[in-house]
């Protein structure tokens, strides 16, 4: 993998070992260690007042901006894809995620993994993150490993009225329910609050669409790691974010670009 930006020695210097692409892995290319990923996606650190939640999103999107094809994101992923995809979520206290994707991309517990047991003790953090699933009708089935059976209770993000037998299956299968809005729904802004208040600062949401477009709707979004995979599918796929439009365009930052294969690894941060 290679960094394109910001510039360092790697990428303003001319390769010294042969043109790119002869290594097979792009020139200067060389697999980045996952502490060197980990490194490179590191959560802001906290300001003396203490840690403050973070939001950042992950995702992946063809040149022609579907965010899916055939139903789901893999694809259009690749092996890196899901190497970064595995960083960050070892970074998160928690990751975020809309009921659709859960039901759909089938989502399971995530994984301790021995390579990051060390820096996530250090940092605080349990074995593995917590999932969170934002769900108004929690049409769910809870008798899946994601409920039954999670290294820490999976979380269901709802509103004040979701309806009472459903919340008693969630709860009965071990889930946690956190209540972040007044009506069916769930207020974005409250449910980042609310899972601060559980102590999840490192806030980390794979989607899908409908859940990032109401994320950056409510101004929540910190942060976007952007993959732009290099394909092309035509056809109707949902963007990476969808819902009525902003009234005026946010403005992200570029922090950083790495590159393997044709793909971008981006991250953007809000301007
Ligand atoms: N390219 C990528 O990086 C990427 C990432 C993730 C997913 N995907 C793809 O995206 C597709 C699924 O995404 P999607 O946009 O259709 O759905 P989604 O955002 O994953 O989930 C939508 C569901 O989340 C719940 N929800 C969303 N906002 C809510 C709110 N404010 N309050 C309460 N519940 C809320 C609702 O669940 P209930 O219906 O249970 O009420 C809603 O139906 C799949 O094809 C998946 O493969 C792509």
């Amino acid at each position: 993998m290679r960094r394109l930006f910001p510039v360092t020695d790697e990428t303003a210097a001319p390769d010294s070992g042969g043109m790119p692409g002869e290594d097979g892995r792009g020139g200067a290319g060389r697999e980045w260690s996952l502490a060197e990923l980990a490194a490179a996606y590191a959560y802001p650190r906290a300001g003396s007042g203490g840690p403050v939640p973070w939001l950042r999103a992950n995702m992946v999107s063809t040149l022609d901006g579907a965010a899916q094809h055939d139903g789901r994101s893999q694809p259009i992923s690749s092996a890196t894809d899901m190497r970064i995809f595995g960083t960050l979520r070892a970074l998160a206290d928690v990751v975020v995620v809309g009921a659709q994707t859960v039901r759909q991309e089938g989502y399971r517990p995530a994984r301790a993994r021995a390579e990051f047991a060390e820096t996530r003790e250090a940092a605080g953090q349990g074995p593995a993150p917590a999932i969170a699933v934002v769900s108004a009708s929690l049409d769910l089935d809870f008798s899946l490993p994601l409920f039954t059976s999670p290294l820490v209770p999976t979380l269901i993000l709802t509103g004040a009225s979701a309806a009472p037998d459903r919340l008693a299956a969630a709860e009965k299968a071990g889930a946690r329910v956190v209540t972040a809005g007044d009506g069916i729904g769930v207020d974005p802004a409250r449910a980042v609050q609310a899972l601060a208040g559980l102590g999840h600062t490192r806030l980390l949401t794979e989607g899908g669409p409908r859940l990032l477009g109401q994320l950056v709707a409510a101004g929540v979004l910190d942060e976007l790691c952007l993959t732009v995979s290099p394909m092309l599918t035509a056809g109707d796929a949902q963007r990476i974010a969808g819902g009525p439009a902003v009234a005026v365009p946010q403005s992200f930052r570029l922090l950083s670009v790495l590159e393997e294969d044709g793909f971008l690894f981006t991250r953007y941060g809000r301007s």
